[in-house]
């Protein structure tokens, strides 16, 4: 599985990524939550510690792929007050089934791997997963797929005599929401190559009429001011 060449590079790139903007936006559209938290897609749990920091809500983290999980699973033994609030659900975004309705889904750095289908059917799922009013919050970027371009290289990261870097860039576009991806890992000692390996795969950034018809269609009104970066929306009360 292409999880696991990217896997011992994800919390260092990502420490550095989007989690700093996240930790730094998604708490205001959190106050008042308080009860229940679903967050799809939790990864190796770096926005779920957070949550938990942010809420006294029992959170509901549920990654299906196994490395992430792993991972996330061994941040949250670090943190042991955690473990009686936080349920790992070891199942994809359609499959999710609570025991009671949420307060709010979170949704971050999902998005761009749900094909289209998938992204279609996966609203009334979580429209049914949330309580009436509940909130829905995920990331979002606008003006669909990007460009076709060659790989560049993101960052570094500096560990012991190793350097581990990520290149990437874009090898087909539909220029509406579907793109293909190709990620470069690769670890040096200074001029030496100790591995490279590459992801290639399909991603997707729909474009906004897109979402907003498909969640419109699924009972969500948008909630206005989300921060640069979120949207969030609700269910019918
Ligand atoms: C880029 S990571 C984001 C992880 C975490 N939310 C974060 O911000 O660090 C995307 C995550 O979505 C998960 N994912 C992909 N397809 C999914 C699906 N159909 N249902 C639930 N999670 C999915 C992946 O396994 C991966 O852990």
């Amino acid at each position: 599985m292409t999880d696991f060449i990217s896997l011992p590079f994800y919390d260092l790139f990502h420490e550095n990524g989007h989690v700093p903007v996240i930790r730094e936006t998604l708490p205001s559209l959190l106050t008042g939550v308080t009860r229940s938290i679903l967050e799809v897609g939790a990864g190796t749990g770096l926005i779920t510690t957070s949550l938990a920091d942010w809420s006294p809500a029992e959170i509901f983290a549920l990654e299906p792929s196994d490395g992430m999980r792993a991972i996330l699973l061994s941040r949250l033994n670090a943190r042991p007050e955690l473990l009686d609030r936080v349920t790992v659900l070891p199942c994809d975004a359609l499959s999710v089934r609570l025991p009671e309705p949420a307060e709010c889904v979170v949704m971050i750095n999902v998005l761009y791997s749900l094909p289209h289908d998938y992204r279609r059917r996966l609203w009334p799922v979580l429209a049914e997963q949330l309580e009436p009013g509940g909130l829905l919050v995920f990331t979002w970027r606008a003006g669909g797929a990007p460009q076709v371009r060659p790989v560049e290289r993101l960052e570094s990261r500096r560990v012991g005599r190793h350097t581990y870097s990520v290149w990437s860039g874009v090898t087909e576009s539909d220029e509406k929401e579907t793109f293909t991806g190709r990620f470069v890992y690769r670890i040096t000692e200074g001029d030496e190559v100790i591995s490279e390996e590459e992801v290639v795969g399909e991603a997707y950034r729909p474009l906004w009429e897109t979402v907003e018809s498909e969640l419109t269609g699924a009972g969500f009104t948008q909630q206005p001011g989300a921060p640069d970066g979120l949207l969030a929306w609700r269910r019918a009360g």
